[in-house]
């Protein structure tokens, strides 16, 4: 199965969306000290727009691009303060593909595992690929001193064993 099709035709903001609204949190609580009024940010696997959503809801003018293969990009979220650009397209796709600017920050919320598994190859070969795919695209539009910032749908702040 082309991975990047998986949430093709899913209702993603009421199904997926809720069930990691923890890490959604987190993700706002990090954005919020490393992201100012005027950033522009390139969110690589954003679904229907969830970075731009949560920067939104923090009340940041900002300007946010959707990267994003899958049809899950129409659902284009209402927002207030965010300039929102979707681009449809898959990571290895966008290398190829002006950005609209350099980017301030570069957001992969939860969506590392999936384009990684898009290359399919071995576990081993796909994360290679995933990393030099990354780095590259980092390297081409990732202002210098810019910041990365991934979320991992399995990681909270407050595991029982943490508590
Ligand atoms: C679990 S969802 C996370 C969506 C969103 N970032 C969030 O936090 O809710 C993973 C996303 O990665 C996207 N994706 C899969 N393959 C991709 C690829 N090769 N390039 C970019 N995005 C991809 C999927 O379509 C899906 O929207």
């Amino acid at each position: 199965m082309d991975n990047s099709r998986k949430f093709n035709g899913v209702d993603y903001k009421n199904t997926f969306a809720q069930r990691i609204s923890a890490m959604h949190k987190l993700v706002g609580q990090v954005l919020s000290a490393q992201i100012c009024n005027g950033d522009h940010i390139l969110d690589i696997g954003g679904g229907p727009g969830m970075g731009a959503r949560i920067i939104d809801e923090m009340g940041i003018k900002a300007t946010v691009t959707n990267i994003e293969p899958s049809t899950t990009i129409n659902d284009v979220p209402d927002l207030l303060s965010v300039e929102y650009i979707s681009l449809q397209i898959s990571l290895k796709e966008a290398l190829d593909t002006r950005m609209p600017y350099s980017a301030d920050c570069i957001l992969m919320v939860s969506s590392a595992h999936e384009i990684a598994l898009c290359n399919n190859l071995g576990s081993m070969e796909n994360k290679k690929m995933f990393f030099h795919d990354l780095d590259s695209f980092i390297r081409k539009n990732l202002v210098p001193g810019g910041k990365m910032i991934i979320g991992f749908p399995n990681y909270s702040k407050m595991r029982p064993w943490q508590r």
